[in-house]
């Protein structure tokens, strides 16, 4: 579904563009139909650049992306624009990317809108049917973000994502701002969409428990660089690098 091969990214910074920072380095990875490839790194490590790298959000200055077996590295804007709905991003924090003016049934609808045609009434229906399956009803359609709960809001940012039916959406930390007991419904509606669509997930978080629980596989990042892979199990029994090893023993003395 998504193979990227030796992307680089670097960001200009400081005082005319005179500092550096290469935030990712020269990374490859790929990722099956429906399945979840698991991005675990500490914070700085290059992870959401390489997420909308991925996406290309942002271009990158060298690599090369194929998507759906289409290499579209080189795809301008408008290209761009006709995969925008099979490759989407799910944010940490819902509420900042929903317009706190607009009611929830607006924020629903303008995605789509912008990506498809279609009357009204099919659109009604296809919001309702998403709401239902992330497990919200209808009356919130009307509230604004500021009436629901962080939970609610990600079910919705969710529900708005599902609508555009993608293929590969990246999850980029997307329960760390929720509570413990409603980060696993949250992971549980993602995952019921990824079996029931055959999404493909690049799954970002530096909460190992969470990766161990929803990736195929685990790529650990360290300074813009990936530097190890493997399946999930194997990762946990046999981790190859030390500085996983350390990222384990570190996480499981919490
Ligand atoms: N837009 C940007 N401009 C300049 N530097 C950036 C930008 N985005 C990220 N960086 C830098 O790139 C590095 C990786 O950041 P990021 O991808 O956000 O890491 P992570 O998601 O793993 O915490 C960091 O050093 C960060 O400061
Ligand atoms: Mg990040």
């Amino acid at each position: 579904m998504l193979n990227v091969s030796n992307i680089t990214k670097t960001f200009k910074n400081g005082l005319f563009g005179r500092a550096h920072t290469l935030a990712v380095n020269g990374v490859s990875f790929s990722i099956r139909t429906g399945q979840t490839l698991g991005l675990v790194g500490m914070s700085g490590s290059g992870k959401s650049t390489l997420g909308r790298l991925a996406l290309k959000l942002i271009p990158c200055d060298s690599g090369r992306i194929i998507f759906d077996g289409m290499e579209i590295s080189h795809f301008t804007i408008k290209q761009m624009k006709k995969l925008r709905k099979d490759m989407q991003i799910l944010f940490q924090n819902p509420e900042s990317s929903l317009n706190p003016r607009m009611t929830i049934n607006k924020s629903l609808e303008e995605p789509y809108r912008f990506h498809n045609t279609g009357d009204n009434q099919y659109l009604d229906e296809r919001i309702e049917e998403q709401l239902k399956f992330v497990g919200l009803g209808s009356e919130i359609l009307d509230r604004r973000p500021h009436q629901l709960s962080g939970g609610q809001l990600q079910r919705v940012c969710i529900a708005r994502v599902l609508l555009l039916q993608p293929k590969f959406i990246v999850l980029d930390e997307p329960t760390s701002m929720l509570d413990v007991s409603v980060q696993a419904q949250v992971i549980d509606v993602l995952k019921n969409a990824q079996k029931k669509h055959a999404i493909s997930y690049l799954f970002i978080s530096h909460d190992l428990d969470l990766i161990k629980a929803c990736s195929n596989d685990i790529a650990v990042m360290y300074k813009g660089r990936i530097i190890e892979q493997q399946s999930a199990v194997d990762l946990y029994k046999q981790p190859k690098e030390i500085y996983t090893k350390q990222l384990l023993d570190t996480f499981l003395n919490f």
